[in-house]
């Protein structure tokens, strides 16, 4: 049997301490799976004395994990500390350039630093693989990378963000606010207590950044993604969504289109009949549109320190099996160098449906000028309805527009118009729709 791959382990918290035991607990399978053993012989963190819940006596443990990454007696350096700089990176670099094989399960480093990290690994022939980075333990990565050779990617989006998806899941269910729903999500565990880096859509956009390189073969461009979060979703919104045919799901998008690549994250109505639509509470799924293939629907855990586990180690297992002077896939699907720029496609490009819901005052008129400023933006509508009179005052009215394919240019004026006209009582709500089978 082949020598054991020798692991080290940098951050032993939710992810790092599950990898620690499921390599422990399925040491048997893997060693029969991979044709040799996998053991961890380093470790770090920042307390040595915390329980893991997993016996790591046997390993080394480093009290700096650059000094582990550059010195330790290892094959793979797995980074489960999180970060876009500091210890990751500086951590990540290291192992790179000392030509040892890299795990990771950042998507915050991979968003800032993946390319240049990935030209390191390139150059000195060494594995980078970051499965758990994008969707948890869905692997979407290896799907993109290996699985959908000769493809060529029109459009990928996905539910990237747990904590997002399960506020709206009950919202829509149980009828309460967001931020009745985000309080609960937080005692349960399911949001951060500063959850602003979730329900912002940052944490998708990073996501997405991956995504886009290995769909379309360019450059990580993460600074350059449009994004709406979801704390502005009110229950009119997802009750008008649902009496429509759709519900909300916060997506991140990106898109080839003629003048560039779209990369957005915003709330987003799809039909309630769509695959995506089914998609409930924390679990995440990515939808990935080709040319040969059609659509493909990915769904699973996104999040958890067991899901999470099985991707770190599904890319332990790949080092673990692959063999030496073997050409690995490049970090990106095309080599690093030959990624192309980022083409951004401007937002007030997009085209699309839009969902408009706004409140004016009830006075005659009103309607009739909602009608005007869309035609004159030549904004076709699929419907425009007008509901009954709120409960609160017999003032005021909501009209609900649903619009054919149009442009975010064509809405934005057309909703400005509107806004000057002076018949609103409180802001517009614009939801852009998208399609999915
Ligand atoms: N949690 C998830 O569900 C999930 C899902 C997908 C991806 N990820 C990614 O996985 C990574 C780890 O996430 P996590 O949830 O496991 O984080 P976590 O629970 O906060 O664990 C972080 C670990 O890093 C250690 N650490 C911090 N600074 C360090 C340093 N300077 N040197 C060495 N170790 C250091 C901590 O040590 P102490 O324990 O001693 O404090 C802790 O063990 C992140 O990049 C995250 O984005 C997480």
């Amino acid at each position: 049997m082949a020598e054991a791959l020798r692991v080290g382990i940098a951050g032993l918290g939710t992810v790092g301490a599950s990898v620690a035991r499921v390599l422990r607990d399925k040491a048997a399978e893997l060693t029969r799976q991979c044709g040799r053993d996998i053991v961890v012989t380093a470790v770090s963190a920042r307390d040595p004395k915390r329980d893991r819940g997993v016996d790591l006596s046997a390993a080394t443990w480093f009290e700096d994990s650059v000094k582990l990454a550059e010195k330790a007696e290892i094959d793979v350096f797995v980074e489960l500390i999180g970060g876009d700089e500091g210890p990751a990176r500086q951590s990540v670099k290291a192992a790179l350039e000392a030509g040892r094989h890299v795990v990771t399960a950042n998507k915050a480093l991979l968003a800032k630093h993946g390319v240049a990290l990935a030209e390191i690994a390139e150059k000195k022939g060494v594995l980078l693989n970051y499965e758990a980075a994008v969707a948890g333990g869905i692997p979407v990565i290896k799907t993109m990378r290996e699985a959908m050779a000769g493809n060529a990617v029109t459009r990928v989006f996905g539910i990237l963000n747990g904590t997002c998806n399960y506020i709206l899941t009950r919202m829509e269910a149980e009828g309460i606010s967001f931020d009745a729903c985000l309080k609960d999500a937080q005692r349960l565990g399911y949001a951060e207590a500063d959850p602003t880096f979730d329900i912002e859509g940052h944490d998708t956009a990073h996501k997405l950044s991956i995504l886009t390189s290995l769909a379309f073969g360019t450059r990580i461009a993460a600074n350059d993604i449009y994004m709406e979060g979801i704390a502005n979703i009110t229950q009119a919104d997802i009750r008008a969504a649902a009496d429509l045919g759709y519900r909300i799901k916060l997506l991140g998008v990106a898109q080839r289109t003629e003048s560039g690549i779209e990369q957005r994250v915003h709330p987003t109505m799809v039909p309630t009949a769509s695959v995506i639509a089914q998609v409930h509470g924390v679990t995440n799924a990515v939808a990935i549109e080709t040319d040969i293939l059609g659509e493909l629907l990915l769904s699973g855990p996104g999040a958890g320190g067991n899901a999470t586990a099985s991707a770190v180690i599904g890319d332990i297992a790949d080092i673990a099996k692959s063999r030496p002077g073997f050409q690995h896939a490049p970090v990106f699907g095309w080599p690093a160098k030959e990624l192309k720029p980022y083409k951004k496609a401007g937002m007030r490009s997009h085209a699309g449906g839009y969902f408009i819901r706004l409140t004016v005052h009830d006075r005659t008129g009103v309607f009739a000028a909602i009608a005007k400023r869309m035609a004159d933006n030549d904004i076709s509508l699929e419907s425009i309805v007008q509901q009954a009179t709120s409960a609160e005052t017999q003032e005021q009215k909501t009209v609900i527009l649903v619009t054919h394919e149009t442009t975010e240019a064509a809405v934005r004026k057309a909703v400005e118009g509107i806004t000057k006209d002076g018949h609103l009582t409180d802001k517009p709500q614009v939801i852009r729709i998208e399609r999915a089978e």
